[in-house]
């Protein structure tokens, strides 16, 4: 159906040299969303650009925190002055923020200068609803509340040619209390085995060595299904492909990771020996009020595991700083937790009050003033982790797929996820080559080839 609609918009801007400008928020399940939007305006006649003087801007937005709002409504304060003097111009609005009810109010009400706001669940009707706004000239806001439709046949223009991601599993089931994610993205849909793999095997026909399986909650992939499928199966199945070299996935929730799952991380090649395994908090306390359903000590054990069986594995997480109720004694509790595991790398985050989550409802909403200082510490604490870890690499050869050239400097990643720098030329680029450690840095490795 958007075929027809690709068509007629493409039909209408034909030798119009129009340009499309997409600015992406948030996680890489947006990223990966805007990979798929980027193709669809391809196809419709649009050259992509990174300008701002374009003739579509679209806004693919995130609402796990606040602070992406408030940068939202500037950027849409610039486009309106810019719609002045190309009256052409249309401004797109779609993803998590959208599904919020204030925001869509807020839109109605005061920027109805914005052509075309859609969701998470129906992101594939872009052409149809665009092609409605040109024809009827005015807003046209389409929202829905769950995934009416599982589009599958997407294609998508890959900012890599050597590296994609997949969903295998969207929406969130967990509602940890902080999180606003299974508003907006609705509960866990598994995507059919069969159909997973043969992307990948597409992908990698199409060059693709290193593949990221995305899901809010990769775990609990195929429990929905209830056809025995799971995780580790898919992961065990993707293994075989041949041409493919490396396996990334994220997110993993602590509570569901099966001992079957690191073995397969332990037994197949090409999964890279890296975890993104977020805690959030170190005190039992506000774990349970975060409602994650686990404990520390739970969470201690499940790492000890996991290094027992694949000894070099990275481990990275997120941490939440500031939530509801949280003392001092919480919070040491988080830093000492980091020191015990030894994070390779950690996303920190201050607490963000969502409306609908049952934190926001919760006393005690702890003064930014005092989270600013704990956040700070958190910081320092884990740059001396992260910077001591990666001492271990110094004089190690390491294998790197290389992603980026600059001016004879290229920069890849280890299996790890560790950032590593090196001089080459560009035709290594997309290619995996040994290079040995001569420098550790805390958030990169500098290298030379071998
Ligand atoms: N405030 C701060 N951080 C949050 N995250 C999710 N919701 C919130 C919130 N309300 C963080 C969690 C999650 C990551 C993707 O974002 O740490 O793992
Ligand atoms: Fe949000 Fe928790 Fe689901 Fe992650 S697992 S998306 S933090 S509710």
């Amino acid at each position: 159906m958007s075929e027809y609609y690709i068509k007629q918009i493409f039909e209408l801007n034909k030798g119009k040299n129009k340009k499309a400008k997409i600015n992406t928020f948030g996680c890489q399940m947006n990223a990966h969303d805007s990979e798929k939007l980027s193709d669809m305006i391809l196809k419709m006649g649009y050259e992509i650009t990174n300008d701002n003087d374009a003739d579509l801007v679209l806004f693919n937005t995130c609402c796990v925190r606040e602070n992406p709002e408030d940068k939202l409504f500037g950027n849409l304060g610039y486009f309106k002055n810019k719609k002045k003097n190309n009256p052409d111009l249309k401004i797109i609005l779609c993803g998590c923020m959208m599904q919020q009810k204030h925001i869509i109010d807020k839109l109605r009400s005061s920027y109805n200068f914005v052509d075309v706001v859609f969701g998470t669940f129906n992101f594939h009707k872009l052409p149809e609803l665009l092609y409605n706004n040109i024809m009827s000239n005015s807003q046209i806001i389409d929202i829905w509340d769950e995934a009416k439709e599982f589009e599958e046949n997407f294609s998508l223009t890959r900012k890599f040619p050597f590296k994609a991601s997949v969903n295998i599993i969207y929406g969130c089931n967990n509602f940890c209390s902080y999180c606003i994610v299974p508003y907006v993205r609705g509960r866990e849909r598994s995507r059919n085995f069969n159909d997973i793999v043969d992307e990948v095997k597409y992908l990698v026909d199409d060059g693709v060595k290193e593949i990221m399986l995305l899901g809010q909650n990769v775990n609990s992939y195929g429990l929905d299904l209830k056809n025995g499928e799971n995780f580790a199966k898919l992961l065990k199945e993707i293994n075989k492909i041949d041409g493919l070299e490396r396996i990334r996935f994220m997110t993993s929730h602590p509570k569901d990771l099966s001992d079957e799952l690191i073995f397969t991380m332990r037994d197949c090649r090409k999964i890279c020996h890296h975890l993104h395994l977020p805690v959030q908090s170190g005190s039992n306390r506000i774990l349970k009020l975060m409602n994650r359903k686990y404990t520390r000590e739970y969470y201690l054990k499940l790492v000890e595991k996991i290094k027992k069986n694949i000894p070099d594995i990275a481990l990275t997480t997120d941490i939440i700083v500031g939530f509801p109720q949280e003392t001092n004694e919480d919070f040491e509790d988080t830093l000492s937790l980091v020191k015990e595991v030894a994070f390779d790398n950690a996303f920190t985050f201050i607490y963000s009050k969502r409306e609908r989550t049952k934190a926001a409802k919760m006393p005690e909403q702890i003064p930014s003033e005092i989270v600013k200082e704990r956040f700070e510490k958190l910081l320092d604490v884990l740059n001396n982790i992260v910077g001591k870890k990666n001492e271990r690499y110094l004089g190690s050869t390491q294998k790197i797929l290389v992603e980026e050239y600059d001016n004879n400097k290229l920069t890849g990643r280890n299996e790890n996820n560790i950032l590593v720098h090196f001089n080459g030329k560009k035709n290594l680029l997309g290619n995996l080559v040994d290079v040995k450690i001569i420098n550790c840095k805390p958030f990169y490795l500098v290298a030379e080839r071998i």
